[in-house]
């Protein structure tokens, strides 16, 4: 079964490479987790003389380490001028629903994903066949990432439960070891289990309403919580060309 998944990566990241990194591109975003690293393989394996006028933005340590062991050049968001946008970011994802939903943060890099996204015209999503789902939150399970300055951990853990969290936890660090998950920004994640989240609000309910909540709704509400810097749902609009502030990719690969 591992190496059906790791297959599956494989063929979707070389189908996302081959479908929408153009040879005119020139600044790219990488994405976090271990179906990038396939989409940094088929980048890869272009000729040099394309992947040589490109550069290559990272999401977080990880993906800057696969880019410079890939020998490619490495870019720096915070240095793209004003109003200029990556051509294109491929990136994976924990959970994919019909409207292109997605849970992101199973690494702990959902702040600088979201950033390079959202800086991107075109935001390709690269997931293996178990991450297909019709409801957010049923087949990933452990809870929505949301990454939460240290301080403001136990408001947003109560404010969390105020919303109908079925459960929701501090991600523990590494096994064995002492404290809390850090992630890159030197920030906390705290899980949070929701109801299955709706892609349409039923008629005559209100959003949140015995915790049912949709996409949209729950991450206009996660993101208002003090101290939340980041959550992993990526919706709404979807990444067209030109268009900023996209979180929803414009096609996914499985
Ligand atoms: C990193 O925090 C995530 O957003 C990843 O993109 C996501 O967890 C998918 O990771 P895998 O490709 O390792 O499943």
């Amino acid at each position: 079964a591992a190496a059906r998944i790791e297959e599956s990566k494989r063929l979707a990241a070389s189908q996302a490479v081959q479908d929408h990194l153009l040879p005119t591109y020139t600044h790219i975003g990488i994405g976090s987790g271990s179906t990038v690293v396939y989409v940094v393989d088929a980048i890869a394996s272009l000729p040099r003389s394309v992947t040589s006028q490109m550069a290559f933005y990272p999401t977080g340590d990880q993906s800057r380490d696969l880019i410079k062991a890939a020998g490619f050049r490495l870019g720096y968001i915070e240095d793209l001028p004003r109003g200029q946008m990556l051509d294109v970011c491929f990136d994976g994802a924990d959970e994919v629903d019909p409207a292109l939903n997605l849970i992101k943060g199973g690494g702990a890099c959902l702040l600088q994903e979201k950033i390079v996204a959202t800086a991107a015209r075109k935001f390709v999503c690269v997931a293996d066949f178990r991450k297909i789902s019709k409801n957010l939150g049923t087949e990933w399970k452990q809870g929505i990432p949301v990454e939460v300055f240290p301080m403001a951990v136990p408001r947003v853990l109560d404010e969390l439960k105020r919303l109908g969290s079925t459960g929701a936890k501090i991600r523990p660090g590494t096994p064995g070891k002492a404290g809390a998950c850090v992630t890159d920004n030197g920030l906390r994640i705290v899980d949070a289990a929701f109801k299955p989240l709706l892609t349409q609000l039923p008629e005559g309910k209100k959003d949140g309403e015995e915790g049912v909540w949709t996409v949209d709704g729950l991450a206009r509400r996660l993101i208002e919580i003090p101290g939340v810097a980041e959550h992993g749902l990526f919706y709404g609009k979807s990444g067209l060309e030109v268009e900023s502030g996209a979180q929803k990719p414009v096609a996914a690969y499985f």
